[in-house]
């Protein structure tokens, strides 16, 4: 066990193996962050005394700037020793959930297309996380845990169920892809930003891909809500017809059709399988919405070209103040 000193601010402890920023949030320290993979750059600090080692060098959320000057990545850094660290802290974003580790069963996995399918892992105690929110799953054989994002809402039967896409050549999703029925893993939840909150603002979730998940499980628990008027409509993109996926999941939500609604698009102009709605899922969004967004609050999980450019229509373009699209950058 180490001691991490943020320098003019509060002390916590770290527990071997674990690092600066998971141990800072299981204390219950609003610390900046989104991915914990090492990939957004938001949970960057400067060691002001102690030794750390670094979990990922080549981490793509620190720029050669950052390197020169010292910064590090909380997500990507494990203390050798008792440090000092200098880091913004912000009451603001304390979790609202404090993560914890759990070992975690596979009870099952279920195909949903042809590279996507459903992992139904067990804990005991219960799933505590918000809609939205992510896990990081240490896998059979990997040095570094992935992060999945819940599929399902809480629970107090210890349910987590994530969709995952295969990737070609992805080292992750091999060993989740390969994992049988009753295989163990280490499950440290819940993590995120980008989850569900009180509005009196319609929601609309925008997915692609495993994105399809967290947007997933804000839909569920939306469904769970009172029937207070609002709407909550969920798009998604797909490159082809044999990459749609969620319909039948959300049609299966009380208020379908009502006051819950799904929209699916593909993007690619040579697949002729499909009979609905053509065209970039952001494009989509925007003309269903009749390019108004005064009413709604918008999440969204997919690749980052879409999130992208769903952030440069909504907010640069179109002005949405920026705590109404919510996103982890996980690029
Ligand atoms: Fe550390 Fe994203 S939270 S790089």
């Amino acid at each position: 066990m180490h001691t991490i000193r943020l320098a003019g601010g509060p002390a916590f402890p770290c527990a071997d193996g674990d690092t600066i920023l998971r141990a800072g949030l299981r204390e219950g320290l609003g610390l900046s962050y989104e991915c914990s993979v090492g990939s957004c750059g938001v949970c960057k600090f400067e060691l002001v005394d102690g030794a750390v080692e670094d979990l990922r060098p080549d981490a793509p959320g620190l720029s050669e700037r950052d390197r020169r000057k010292g910064r590090r990545l909380a997500c990507q850094s494990r203390p050798a020793g008792d440090c000092t660290v200098a880091m913004r802290l912000d009451d603001a974003i304390r979790p609202p959930v404090r993560p914890q580790r759990r070992s975690a069963v596979l009870e099952a996995a279920r195909r949903l297309t042809h590279d996507l399918s459903e992992f139904t892992f067990r804990t005991d105690g219960a799933a505590d996380f918000l809609p939205g929110q992510y896990a990081l799953l240490q896998l059979p054989g990997l040095a570094a845990p992935r992060a999945y994002s819940m599929a399902n809402t809480p629970n107090g039967e210890g349910v987590w169920q994530f969709i995952v896409r295969r990737v070609p050549d992805g080292a992750g999703t091999a060993a989740l892809f390969a994992m049988a029925a009753g295989a163990r893993v280490s499950l440290d939840a819940p993590y995120g930003q980008a989850y569900l909150r009180p509005s009196p603002r319609d929601v609309v979730c925008v997915a692609g891909g495993s994105g399809l998940a967290p947007m997933l499980s804000i839909a569920r628990a939306f469904a769970e809500g009172p029937a207070d008027g609002r709407r909550l409509t969920l798009y998604y993109g797909a490159r082809a017809a044999r990459d749609v996926c969620g319909e039948a999941e959300v049609a299966a939500l009380p208020g379908f059709g009502t006051r819950i609604r799904y929209v699916p698009a593909v993007s690619d102009p040579e697949d002729g399988g499909f009979a609905g709605r053509r065209g970039f899922i952001h494009e989509v969004m925007a003309d269903d919405l009749g390019r108004c967004f005064d009413g709604c609050d918008v999440y969204c999980a997919g690749p980052p070209p879409m999130t992208l450019a769903l952030e440069d229509l909504l907010v640069r373009e179109a002005g949405l103040p920026v705590d109404r699209l919510r996103f982890d950058r996980f690029f």
